[in-house]
């Protein structure tokens, strides 16, 4: 069964409310997005292996812990997955990156791709891809959709607020694709913004309106 896991941390629940504030500018609008992500994909991660082994400190050998398992492709949706990559990657540096170049048309707000760059061993590596806003799905499904196609069988998605409609979309066409997120919100306007949702979360990170 595909599932939706909304994280509950406090310091998540506090960070995403400051960026929700229509008065956050965007320095603090993009620290809070690459905050965000890091903490979500500490959240995340929390299943991750682990394999023991051993390590000497100063005074003594002693055994320890080091990450095992897959490897993990982190893939932000230009532009707006950007803002959450470094959060990511300052947590797990051995992740490789890839990026995927997706718009909505402006009417029919049907996803539109215009880049990809994957890694070379992204079909071996869990792919995480990152995007704040999931509104109708339509971006994560082609974002999915470009994956699949390189071979990624593991694939979850970081989005830091999502609509109930975008959530339906990604699991109706991606029932093994795992949702992670800090609030799925009440609803789409007749134009795909969420509701209460934040704006438009590239506008916001990069100034252009
Ligand atoms: C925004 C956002 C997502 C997409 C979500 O990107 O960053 O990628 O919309 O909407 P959807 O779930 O309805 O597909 P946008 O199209 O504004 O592109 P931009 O980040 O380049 O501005
Ligand atoms: N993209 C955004 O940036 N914000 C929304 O509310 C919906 C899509």
């Amino acid at each position: 069964m595909p599932t939706v896991h909304v994280f509950d941390h406090p310091l998540i629940r506090h960070k995403l409310t400051i960026l929700r504030d229509k008065r956050t500018g965007h320095k603090e609008f993009r620290e809070l997005t690459e905050e965000l992500a890091m903490l979500m994909a500490f959240e995340a991660t929390r299943a991750h292996p682990v394999r023991e082994i051993s390590v000497e400190t100063p005074l003594a050998a002693t055994t320890g812990w080091t990450i095992a398992g897959q490897e993990i492709a982190v893939i932000p949706i230009l532009r707006a997955g950007l803002a959450m990559e470094s959060g990511i990657t300052r947590l797990i540096p051995t992740a490789r990156v890839g990026h995927i170049g997706i718009y909505r048309d402006h009417d029919t707000l049907e996803p539109v791709s215009y880049f990809t760059k994957l890694p070379p061993d992204v079909a071996e590596r869990e792919a995480m891809i990152l995007d704040p806003m999931l509104a109708t799905g339509g971006s994560t499904v082609a974002a999915i959709d470009i994956l699949k196609r390189a071979g990624c069988r593991t694939i979850r998605v970081m989005a830091i607020i999502s609509a109930p409609e975008g959530v339906a979309r990604v699991h109706g066409a991606h029932p093994d694709v795992d949702i992670y997120t800090a609030a799925v919100d009440s609803h789409l306007t007749p134009h795909g913004y969420i509701v209460p949702g934040l704006g438009d979360a590239g506008d916001r990170l990069f100034g252009t309106k």
